[in-house]
């Protein structure tokens, strides 16, 4: 790496993103993700992509895979994508990524891969049965970015390693290939620790589609009675809300109910405990449920509109793969020239 501070980026802005096909979407991903994106393509152009090459580097049924992709893609489309704004993709469909992952291989060092906690996390006990896919994931992820030179990434904090390396394979491969300020040094936009939506069973523990319990998680396609019935199992404890949002600091459970109160109506936990203060669970929960059913409700039945007739979400990531290829070519063009790859006249 340089010592040298390279000059900024004059390139444009661009917010990239994607999701993995690879289990039911969540509260938590609608939260964290979704919502996030529909917000961002009104500002900066945006790419949102399903990242189908990343769900393989876990076994995905192949009869599956495609109906995974699309309802990821409907998920995105009902929480208020617009594909005449953003662009919507299959990540397979754009061979370009792959491409550029393979260079980015051979730019990003084993020492750097050695230290990604979510590999370590994901491999677990039998580092040695992980794919080869698993380990390199980070490296396709700085694919994913760089191939469209983003300059923003909405992820989650579990993903902010991976856009440390994403930047050191970035200021490398300028480095390396002569083209100061090349790629980008692209930035994660997370939204801080303290708003991410927990499990409704351990207020300690991420809302995850990998966790055993349902009951955990409110999913997109959870139709508005399971919504409630999950909601009115949620752990909770027996005391009132309190008023301010410090007095929560050792109710996990209690502040991740106030946290997605709030993050549903889009207001501040301290406001949600201005109007709820001295109210117990018994309250709280019917207005929360009622009030998550009213949000998640249209986007699920959304979901099973869009599912119902899967030509229309097929139409949608077939012009967003086009569009995504034109913009990702020429980024592929011209790191081919400058690792000195064969083309005519060269
Ligand atoms: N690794 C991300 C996740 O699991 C998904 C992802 C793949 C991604 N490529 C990306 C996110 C590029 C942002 C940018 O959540």
């Amino acid at each position: 790496m340089t010592d040298q501070t390279p000059a900024p980026y004059t390139g444009s802005q661009r917010v990239l993103s994607g999701v993995q096909p690879s289990g039911a979407l969540h509260l938590g991903n609608y939260l964290g993700a979704l919502v996030k994106f529909a917000r961002l393509q009104h500002e900066i152009e945006t790419f949102i992509f399903v990242a189908d090459l990343h769900a393989i580097t876990a076994w995905q049924e192949p009869a599956k895979l495609a109906d995974q992709v699309r309802e990821i893609a409907a998920a995105y489309l009902a929480s208020g994508l617009d594909p005449a704004k953003a662009t919507i993709f299959p990540q397979s469909a754009v061979g370009a990524h792959a491409e550029l992952a393979w260079v980015l291989n051979c730019v990003a060092r084993l020492g750097w891969l050695d230290r990604m906690t979510q590999f370590k996390e994901k491999s677990g006990q039998h580092k040695e049965r992980a794919s080869v896919g698993l380990y390199t994931y980070p490296v396709l992820q700085a694919a994913d970015i760089l191939i469209y030179k983003a300059t923003q990434v909405p992820v989650g904090e579990d993903q902010r390693q991976h856009l440390e390396l994403t930047r050191d394979i970035a200021q490398k491969f300028n480095h390396d290939f002569g083209a100061e300020n090349f790629f980008p040094l692209p930035e994660a936009l997370t939204q801080g620790p303290g708003a991410r939506v927990m499990s409704l069973r351990d207020g300690s523990a991420k809302m995850s589609k990998s966790d055993p319990s349902d009951n955990s998680r409110l999913n997109l396609l959870d139709g508005v009675d399971a919504i409630a019935q999950k909601i009115r199992k949620a752990k909770t404890d027996a005391a009132p809300l309190p008023e301010t949002i410090h007095e929560l600091a050792d109710r996990p459970e209690a502040l991740n109910l106030v946290g997605i109160y709030a993050a549903l109506e889009d207001r501040t936990p301290a406001e949600v405990l201005v109007e709820f203060a001295g109210q117990g669970f018994g309250a709280f929960k019917p207005k929360l449920a009622d009030l998550a059913a009213a949000r998640l409700g249209p986007v699920g039945d959304e979901m099973r509109r869009l599912l119902g007739d899967p030509a229309e979400i097929d139409r949608v990531l077939a012009a967003g793969a086009e569009r995504a290829r034109a913009a990702a070519e020429p980024t592929l063009a011209e790191v081919k020239q400058l690792v000195g790859f064969w083309g005519p006249g060269r």
